[in-house]
């Protein structure tokens, strides 16, 4: 595995996070990790509204994000926030039918540069991001990865919000399924 460090997404990291994204044209055709954001993509969408509107939330320090440097260049990600920061979760309905109680955590989306998958940049951000929620009281994460077992190989395209096996890694565990793939997974954390 490479080495990596990390970093928050913050009006000083926003110039590497941004050539990341636009190495990688956008992300999902310009969506710039916006989807999670209580505008979502917002009533009009567009490359440059979406990158605006991140842009603004850096600047207002109203997202949590983690970055991964291999070295200077920023190499992927992980978004993080409270369920008010990041109220968009897909399959939302069959979430909402069964939710006893919000998360104090969300996992929003993980992203990797495609000259960089299947390195540890992933697993290195979710780790960071976990001593980032313990470092600030801990509580109860969520995440909503895709279930990888018992189908076939899947492209990292498909994983927006990451594979289970990699918060399985970090002790997440089942909650309830919400899609035929989707599971919400919880994972308690301890200050
Ligand atoms: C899914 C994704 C984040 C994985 O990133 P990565 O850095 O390659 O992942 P890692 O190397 O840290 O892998 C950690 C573990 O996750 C799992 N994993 C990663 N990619 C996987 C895949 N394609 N299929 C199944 N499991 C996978 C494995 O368990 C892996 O551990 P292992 O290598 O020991 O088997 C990456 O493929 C990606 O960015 N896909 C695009 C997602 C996207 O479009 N996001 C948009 C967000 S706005």
């Amino acid at each position: 595995m490479d080495d990596y460090s990390t970093r928050l997404l913050t009006p000083e990291t926003w110039d590497a996070f941004a050539t990341l994204v636009e190495a990688n044209n956008g992300v999902w055709g310009g969506c710039w990790c916006m989807n999670f954001h209580p505008e979502g993509f917002g009533t009009t969408p567009s490359v440059s509204g979406n990158r605006a509107a991140k842009e603004a939330h850096t600047r207002a320090g109203t997202v949590h994000q983690m970055l991964v440097y291999a070295g200077e260049q920023c190499v992927g990600w992980c978004q993080f926030g409270s369920p008010v920061e990041l109220p968009n979760i897909k399959n939302s309905r069959a979430y909402e039918k069964d939710a006893a109680d919000l998360p104090d955590w969300r996992i929003g989306c993980i992203f990797t540069g495609s000259k960089h998958r299947g390195r540890g940049v992933a697993r290195a951000a979710v780790e960071a991001v976990l001593v980032e929620i313990r470092a600030a009281g801990g509580g109860v994460v969520e995440a909503y990865p895709e279930q990888v077992e018992m189908r076939g190989p899947q492209r990292g395209a498909f994983f927006h919000t990451g594979p289970e096996t990699l918060f399985e890694e970090f002790g997440f565990e089942r909650d309830r399924k919400i899609a035929k793939w989707r599971w919400v997974m919880r994972l308690s954390l301890t200050p």
